[in-house]
């Protein structure tokens, strides 16, 4: 059975790792080219929107002020133009160790079909209205069939074929080439229109509302992948978390970063941009048994730490986090007394900005080296990538 997930972009090969982990027998789509080793010293650039990009940085503590361009992309990053970021389709036969959740997927898909879209805008219509001409032998009835067996054993409510209603979204995955040239002759709603006509000739007896069956297009460049959504398109970001900020990094993003980092066992973790504490709580939370961690959450503004408290409270991890106010160019510990430093740094966007970033990283970042245990590393996420040379 074929399914895909959707994952933070740039850290596919975490996400790759934890799927094998969990599934044994799975087979990855391209495994070959999804980067599923982080040499030290690199990085990965990632677009969220036009023109937006982002660094994630795994350093050693010595290394931190000899950093190489962050433009040096891996070469293996470079050769997989066609693999779509932040997706990994694989092929599995223990679909039912899927109810254990994994914790880099955002959300879960039952494919039901790959394809490629047509060049000019009239023949994508044409395609996507006739429904991608969608047979009973492409995945669509196993898909389907999952999705049943899935929803009721997930939510008890099971729904009668011939009574199903469904939606259609068009996902882009990079709307904008880097150039910031459109990828696309047309827009996601028309994408999500044209395809929901085609599903609904396909399907007359079905009707178009917003419950049952979800049926998610993602497409990048050319290629294109149909599924049935099996989680919330947008409810898995609560795990761990209760109260939220202005800059809340996604829960996903904040499990893929602590697993990279990969801290020595009972080794203490610390977060000294903590916002609402959830690097520090998902790494407390799933490196457990024989890789547990103490976590530290650091934040300069009390609302923040106060978010941090309150979370760590409703996770469950009071016992295992210190939240404490502190600034990160003056942090309260001795020299190399921490073993991981994982964060998420303000970006200058939507708290504080580019000046104050200007002095900010630099002091930070010899902090960093100070505290950092000799083998230590530091894995920071950042939008500044000037700031990091
Ligand atoms: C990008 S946000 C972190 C968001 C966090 N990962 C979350 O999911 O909630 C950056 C945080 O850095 C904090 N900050 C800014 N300057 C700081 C400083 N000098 N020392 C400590 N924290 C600081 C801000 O208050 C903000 O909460």
């Amino acid at each position: 059975m074929k399914f895909f997930v959707t994952v933070p972009v740039g850290l596919e090969f975490v996400a790759v790792q934890e799927i094998k982990d969990i599934l044994s027998d799975s087979t990855i789509q391209y495994e070959d080219q999804v980067n599923i080793s982080w040499p030290s010293n690199w990085f990965v650039t990632k677009s969220e929107k036009k023109c937006a990009k982002r660094a994630v940085r795994g350093l050693e503590s010595e290394d931190l002020v000899k950093v190489k361009p962050i433009d040096e992309i891996s070469e293996a990053n470079k050769l997989k133009p066609d693999v779509m970021p932040g997706l990994i389709a694989f092929e599995t036969d223990q679909p039912q160790s899927l109810k254990c959740e994994l914790k880099s997927v955002k959300v879960l898909f039952a494919e039901i079909l790959e394809a490629q879209l047509p060049d000019c805008r009239e023949d994508v219509e044409i395609f996507l209205k006739q429904g991608m001409n969608l047979r009973e032998d492409s995945g669509w009835i196993s898909a389907l069939d999952f999705w049943h067996r899935w929803k009721e054993s997930h939510t008890r409510e099971g729904s009668a074929t011939d009574s199903l209603s469904f939606r259609v979204t068009f996902q882009k995955l990079r709307s904008y080439s880097s150039s910031g040239r459109p990828n696309f002759s047309f827009s996601s709603v028309e994408g999500s229109d044209w395809l929901g006509y085609g599903i609904g000739a396909a399907m007359p007896h079905w009707r178009v509302n917003l419950k049952h069956v979800h049926i998610v297009c993602m497409a990048y460049k050319s290629s294109i992948k149909l599924g049935i959504a099996l989680t919330n398109l947008d409810g898995t970001n609560i795990r761990n978390r209760e109260a939220f900020g202005a800059t809340s990094l996604q829960v996903q993003e904040a499990f893929c970063l602590t697993k990279l980092s990969s801290p020595p066992p009972g080794s203490v973790l610390l977060d000294p941009f903590c916002g609402t504490g959830i690097i520090p709580i998902e790494a407390v939370q799933h490196l457990v048994g024989d890789r547990a961690v103490y976590g530290i959450a650091g934040d300069v503004l009390s609302e923040e730490t106060e978010r941090a408290e309150r979370n760590s409270i409703h996770s469950g991890s009071k016992n295992l986090i210190e939240v404490l106010s502190a600034d990160a160019t003056r942090l309260p510990f001795r020299d190399k007394s921490v073993s991981r430093i994982v964060s998420d740094m303000p970006w200058g966007r939507r708290c504080g900005g580019f000046s104050r970033n200007v002095s900010l990283y630099p002091k930070f970042l010899d902090e960093a080296q100070r505290v950092l245990e000799a083998d230590g590393e530091a894995f920071l996420l950042t939008l500044e990538k000037g700031l990091m040379r």
